[in-house]
């Protein structure tokens, strides 16, 4: 069985007290709920989100982290710092990240490995830009996206993979893909996933939307039979639409 998660990507958003404000009115709001619950704050609050959220079930979780073990590599994070301070899943491979910083789908794979092999949870963003969508070439750009950076583990890694699909037009743009369109590339996902592997890991993988969830369309777009939760980003930054989101799951 998969598990159902909504997790909050905090972007470059909130400093030290604003990050304590909004994870104790999160807290304090959280719904009882079967789904896992993330937020990602900026990695200078990372060791403070953990320690306020001690006594919750809400999952600390990182934005990114840097393919190396260690060394000279001025600005960046490596698997080890995170787990020192209480970290056990990292997205990899957000939009932003291979638009504004150049993460090719090369450095992804190597980023993934890294996790891994820490035993850090993978939370794999990949998706389509716009031009893709018109110019139907949306399914061929999200499967060689996952056969670049996934396709070569072996199938026990797949036990910590999370995906989330974000079509990079719906990403901060108050457009979201239809419900229909999510799950048209969610059954697509798992058919490719079932022939590069088998239907037991396509099935077990949860696959996330993400791409303007809002407690307006929460409902709708995680009804879908393939849709396991979102990965949500503006909405994430107020307590009661993220709430509202995880009451949607
Ligand atoms: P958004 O961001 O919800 O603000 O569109 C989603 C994401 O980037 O993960």
């Amino acid at each position: 069985m998969r598990s159902k998660i909504v997790a909050g990507n905090w972007k470059m958003n909130k400093n030290l007290s604003e990050t304590e404000a909004l994870l104790t009115e999160l807290s304090a709001k959280l719904p009882d709920t079967q789904a896992e619950v993330m937020v990602a704050p900026t990695y200078i609050n990372l060791t403070a989100a953990v320690r306020n959220l001690e006594a919750s079930t809400i999952e600390v979780i990182s934005q990114n982290m840097h393919f190396a073990e260690n060394g000279a590599y001025t600005g960046e994070i490596s698997a080890d710092m995170l787990l020192s301070v209480g970290i056990n899943t990292a997205i990899i491979g957000h939009s932003e990240r291979r638009a504004y910083f150049g993460e090719t789908d090369e450095i992804l794979a190597k980023k993934v490995k890294t996790a891994l092999a820490k035993n850090i949870r993978v939370m794999f963003c990949f998706g389509e830009e716009l031009e893709d969508r018109k110019s139907d070439n949306h399914f061929n750009v999200v499967e060689s996206q996952l056969k670049n950076a996934l396709f070569d583990l072996d199938a026990s890694a797949w036990k910590n993979i999370i995906l989330a699909y974000e079509p990079v037009w719906a990403i901060g743009t108050g457009e979201t893909a239809s419900p229909e369109q999510a799950q048209e590339m969610h059954a697509f996902i798992r058919k490719t996933i079932t022939e590069a592997y088998d239907a037991t890991i396509a099935n077990n993988v949860s696959i996330l939307y993400g791409g303007s969830v809002k407690p307006g369309n929460a409902v709708e777009i995680f009804s879908k039979p393939d849709v396991d939760g979102g990965l949500i980003g503006g909405a994430a930054l107020v307590a009661d639409d993220f709430i509202a989101i995880i009451k949607a799951i």
